[in-house]
């Protein structure tokens, strides 16, 4: 893709570079995050967004503070790490993968404490391998969602599951990338997704950038283009997934998929394994995270709402499993997802 989200820069020590998602697609502005601090406040303010994302930057930001710390004192570098790991958990409540990042790191740390060197060597190289790993692990779902896709196909797509969601590639936009490559012609419509405008600032953004037929429309016309025949499958990522594969994404994407079965139009889900939360059986469960009202009252960079009126601001809704037609994993697809088809795949992957 042409669009690096972001990366670690120089070697140790060395800081992460990303791409600042609070400013497209009007300004492309790379940030440096050199501290724990910052890396929460990027997590925090959507510079970084997107479940796979908020993963690999955490997992690259206890690496932030770590380095500098004296390798002679394991038992303080090993402190360090589970200090930065639990600032960085407190960023975002809803996306599993942050946690499940930040589980590996500290799980890492504390198989290699025998001593300092050896902690930092082993959570150098894990954080790699998450970067990495996400990376394929896209290409993977690209591939098995690609054939859910007939060439002259139009999807409807909700927030940003793309390139800018993940280390590359994307989850919900991979498959479309991948029927791309092999020469299928699909034509996406994109929700903008209030109130932060996801779809509008950064799928549609992404998706030109890539060369692909891309029409915008506010949330509430999803339905019209439905009603006229127009959306032959809708493909959206998540940010957590119970057991029973009820998937929590983007606020508005409930009111998609109530859409597409009223329509006819397959639902599809694109996530990794590491957004299963196997802890978390019903998805009633999964913390929501609320964001603040000036999102909803001054959203569009004016005050578009009176002053003093109650706002309710959920950023993320569940979808039960029995309006999913399947999710797109890089171990399979999950047909109309039930606990012990999710579990197999979960066995399959090496989760369960
Ligand atoms: O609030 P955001 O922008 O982090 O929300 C992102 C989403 O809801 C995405 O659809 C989800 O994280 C999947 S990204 C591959």
């Amino acid at each position: 893709m042409s669009v690096e989200t972001l990366r670690w820069i120089g070697g140790r020590p060395g800081h992460v570079r990303m791409i600042d998602q609070t400013r497209l697609p009007l300004e492309r502005v790379m940030v440096d995050i050199a501290t724990v601090d910052a890396m929460h406040d990027a997590i925090k303010r959507l510079v970084v967004r997107g479940a796979p994302a908020i993963g690999v930057a955490a997992a690259f930001g206890v690496l932030l503070d770590v380095q500098h710390r004296d390798e002679r004192d394991r038992e303080d570098v090993l402190g360090r790490v589970r200090e930065s790991a639990a600032r960085l958990a407190s960023a975002r409540p809803t996306a599993v993968n942050l946690f499940w990042a930040l589980e590996r790191m500290v799980a890492r740390a504390t198989r290699d404490h025998a001593s300092g060197a050896g902690i930092l060597d082993g959570l150098f190289e894990e954080a790699r391998a998450i970067f990495e790993a996400d990376r394929e692990i896209c290409r993977r779902i690209g591939v098995e969602g690609a054939q859910l896709l007939r060439d002259g196909a139009t999807v409807l797509t909700h927030c940003n599951a793309g390139a800018l969601a993940t280390a590359d590639y994307g989850t919900a936009l991979a498959p479309i990338y991948v029927a791309k490559d092999q020469g299928k012609r699909i034509a996406v419509f994109a929700d903008e997704t209030r109130p932060l405008l996801q779809g509008a600032r950064l799928t549609a953004w992404e998706l030109r950038e890539a060369g692909i037929d891309v029409t915008l429309i506010t949330d509430n016309m999803a339905g019209r283009v439905m009603f006229e025949g127009r959306i032959d499958a809708v493909f959206v990522g998540a940010d957590r997934i119970a057991r029973n594969g009820d998937v929590a994404n983007k606020i508005g994407t409930y009111s998609v998929a109530v859409l597409a079965r009223e329509h006819g139009i397959p639902f599809y889900v694109c996530a990794p394994l590491s957004t299963f939360d196997a802890k978390i059986e019903h998805g009633d469960q999964i913390p929501i995270e609320e964001r603040g009202e000036e999102e909803v009252t001054c959203g569009l960079g004016r005050r578009t709402a009176p002053e003093g009126v109650r706002v309710y601001n959920p950023a993320f809704d569940v979808t039960p499993a029995r309006l999913v037609t399947a999710i797109v994993t890089e171990a399979g697809l999950i047909e109309r997802p039930t606990r012990a088809r999710v579990d197999a795949v979960l066995r399959r992957g090496g989760v369960l």
